[in-house]
């Protein structure tokens, strides 16, 4: 008997249209694995953060289905859409801190929402700032940090409460190289531990020698 791996995201026929002369995605077939580490590429406008707002519900299809575990989003009541976001952890080019707040409520605030004790709550956040390498710094504030810290936290947030996907939007696009390493080390952590990955990015070099699949949009059309 084969072992088929189920898919954890499937789009069928998406499009997804702003305004009458701006078609973002057209026709999108798509399914990813669970477990697997996709990289999204393609050219700046050519669609990538359409596809993925569109995996968070921040926009809805014109058109086709989308389904993101056991969760058909084209039928999602809004009423719905918090169970979402706890499957689906997202992570930005812009960090999206509260910057005047600690990186300890940074990433507490995603746990406090579900009703977690307080003493889980403060265990869990000083474990994940620890594996992202801030403990140190977990009572700064977050406009304190540099950009690659910032980013770790923004990691720190969108992975604790232990969502089986991760999207990542151009997360290293405002880090140095080295900086950009330690972000995709973190990714390859989480995937290793069987977190689904899809990772946008325009810059070629992070998947140059990847093993990984890696699918490209040009003007809202995937290409292989
Ligand atoms: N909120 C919006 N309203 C109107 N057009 C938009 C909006 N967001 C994106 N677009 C357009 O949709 C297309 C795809 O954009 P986007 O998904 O941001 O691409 P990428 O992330 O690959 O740069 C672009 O032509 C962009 O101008
Ligand atoms: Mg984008």
């Amino acid at each position: 008997m084969t072992y088929i791996d189920p898919a954890i995201v499937n789009f069928t026929d998406v499009s997804k249209r702003y305004t009458i002369e701006n078609l973002a995605l057209y026709k999108i077939n798509l399914e990813v694995k669970k477990g697997e580490f996709v990289f999204l590429t393609g050219p700046s406008g050519s669609g990538k953060s359409t596809l993925l707002k569109l995996l968070f519900c921040a926009e809805r299809p014109t058109e086709g289905e989308i389904r993101v575990d056991d969760m058909d989003l084209s039928t999602l009541s809004p009423s719905q859409i918090p169970a979402l976001r706890r499957k689906v952890g997202v992570i930005f080019q812009d960090f999206k801190l509260l910057e005047q707040h600690s990186v300890f409520d940074n990433v507490a605030l995603s746990l406090e929402v579900l009703g977690l004790k307080k003493t889980q709550v403060e265990k869990r956040v000083r474990e994940i700032i620890t594996n992202v390498g801030l403990i140190g710094k977990i009572d700064r504030k977050a406009i304190q940090l540099s950009g690659g810290e910032q980013q770790r936290v923004a990691i720190a947030r969108a992975v604790v409460n232990r969502p089986p996907i991760i999207l990542a939007d151009e997360p290293t696009g405002n880090l140095d190289r080295d900086r950009t390493m330690e972000v995709m080390g973190l990714m390859e952590e989480l995937n290793a531990r069987g977190t689904t990955i899809i990772f946008a990015t325009h810059d070629e070099k992070l998947f140059e020698n990847t093993h990984r699949r890696v699918i490209k949009l040009e003007d809202g059309r995937l290409v292989r």
